[in-house]
Formats: structure tokens, sequence, C-alpha cells
């Protein structure tokens, strides 16, 4: 089965400038008031949660598993004239591959269950040692509690139209485990002229975490001022408890004299 990561190139299509604004108009919302002057993301992936920062005059860093999305985060960053310090990391060891602190560091992108829950723990007291006194930890998540309350079986895009004609249709299937994890299905296709001409299938493996098993582990690690919000932040109609999904922002004590 191809990994989906090492295709960044199909990852990539639902992307549009549209949904460059939406996350631009998002950090504008969570960092409002904030003194954020570097972020650090742990998952960047391909950077679509992370690049619109630096048009918020926030210095970037990003770390990720995948050196195929490392590369096209670079082009990206590149293409845009974004300056941005890359490197190839699993966040289960970031204390390997960084040794300075941030104002802010984040996991964006549902990317923390893809370890379990003991480990995703761990992740954040890796992610914590990198955040300055009086700093920031943030991550996003997909709503899990929601997810397996209701034991939600697909999940759809809307179309996206490429360029030459192009369609692609994006349909998720989900299954839940016995054991608690979920795999969930990625189905791809892409059609011109009513006709179906290219599939693409994926397979990814997560491990559902309750929010409330997070803000704990955030609380027992002293953060404070912990902010739940929807993703984006600036949607206010949906009940974070509804959404799809939410991200968190939690603030780091100041060091003590
Ligand atoms: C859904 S993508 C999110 C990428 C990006 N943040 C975004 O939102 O477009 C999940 C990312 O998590 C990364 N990832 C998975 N496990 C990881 C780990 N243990 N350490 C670092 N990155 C990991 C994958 O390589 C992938 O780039």
């Amino acid at each position: 089965m191809a990994k989906l990561y090492d295709r960044a190139d199909i990852y990539d299509l639902l992307e549009t400038d549209r949904r460059y604004q939406i996350v631009k108009r998002h950090w504008e919302r969570v960092l409002s008031g904030k003194q954020v002057r570097d972020l650090l993301d742990v998952s960047i992936g391909s950077g679509n949660l992370t690049l619109p920062l630096a048009e918020l005059g926030i210095g970037l860093y990003g770390s990720d598993l995948s050196e195929h999305m490392l590369e096209r985060c670079r082009e990206k960053a590149d293409k845009k004239g974004f300056p941005i310090d890359l490197r190839a990391s699993d966040f289960r060891r970031l204390d390997e591959s960084f040794d300075m602190m941030f104002d802010c560091v984040a996991s964006t992108g549902n990317s923390l269950p893809y370890v379990t829950n003991d480990e995703v723990l761990d992740v954040l007291g890796q992610m914590d040692r990198l955040v300055r006194p009086g700093g920031y930890l943030y991550f996003d998540v997909r709503n899990w509690d929601k997810i397996t309350a209701t034991k939600q079986r697909f999940y759809t895009y809307d179309p996206t139209f490429l360029e030459n004609g192009v369609r692609m249709d994006l349909v998720q299937v989900w299954d839940h485990h016995e054991d608690g994890s979920m795999t969930f299905h990625l189905l791809y296709t892409f059609e011109r002229e009513n006709k179906k001409f290219q599939k693409e299938i994926f397979e990814e493996h997560y491990f559902p975490i309750m929010r409330h098993v997070l803000l704990d582990g955030l609380e027992r690690l002293g953060y404070g001022e912990i902010e739940l919000m929807n993703l984006p932040a600036f949607v206010e109609t949906v009940e974070p408890d509804e959404a799809d999904w939410y991200c968190v922002l939690a603030r780091k004590q100041e060091a003590s004299i």
C-alpha cells in the first residue's frame, strides 16, 4: 500500500488560496494579543497549516518524520520567499534535533494521534521542553470524542476542481478496531469528461485520544490559560463538542525567580 506522506503531491491537491487565507485568519485569531515571535511545528508536513504564519511576521521552524513532506514544504516556502528552518525529526525524540527554545511549539494537522496515548503524553513533554517560560504549546486534532462516541464511518470532502478540467474527490472510510485504534482508508478519484481515469488509495492508522487526556496532560505539565477553540478558531457558531476538529493553546508558567 502506497504511503500518503510519500505522495505529498496528492496530499496537497486539497490546498487552495482560499484555504491558505482561512489558515492565516485562524492564526490571527489564535495568536491575537499573544507575544509569539517564533514557532516550531513538530508535524509541519508540507506546511499547509503553518506557512501562512510567515505573513504574520513569525519566525518559522518545522520538523516532520517524512522527508517527502518536508521537501514539499521547502519548495512552497521558497516559492513564497518565506525563510524557514526545516529538520527531519520524530516528535517522540525532539531533543535529538532541537537545542533551542521557542515562544510557541505546535503540532498541526491531527498528527499527535499517530502515536499511542501514552506516547502522546511523552510528546507533549518533549514539546514542553522546547517552550520558553511564559510561551505557548498548541495542537489541533480531530474530535476523537465525537468520532468514537458516534462510531462514524464515512467522511467526505467537497469536490476539488483541478487544472485541465479534472475533478478530484476524496472519501475516507474509517474502521474502528476492537483494541480502540482506527484505520482510515483514503480513496482519491480523478475524473475528466465524466470518466474516472485514476484512483489512489492510502491507509492511515490512528490511536484516538480523548480531549480530557490531552488537557489533563497539559495541566500536569504546569500549563494554564488553556483555550479550547474550533478549527478554524474564528468559527464561533459551532460548539467545540460538536465540531469535527478542535485546537488548544495553553500557556507555560513564567520562570520562578
Ligand atoms: C495529516 S499530516 C499534517 C501535516 C501538516 N501539519 C498539515 O496540516 O498539512 C500528518 C503529518 O504528521 C507527520 N508525522 C506522523 N508521525 C510523526 C512523528 N512520530 N513525528 C513527526 N511527524 C510525524 C506525518 O509525516 C505528516 O506529515
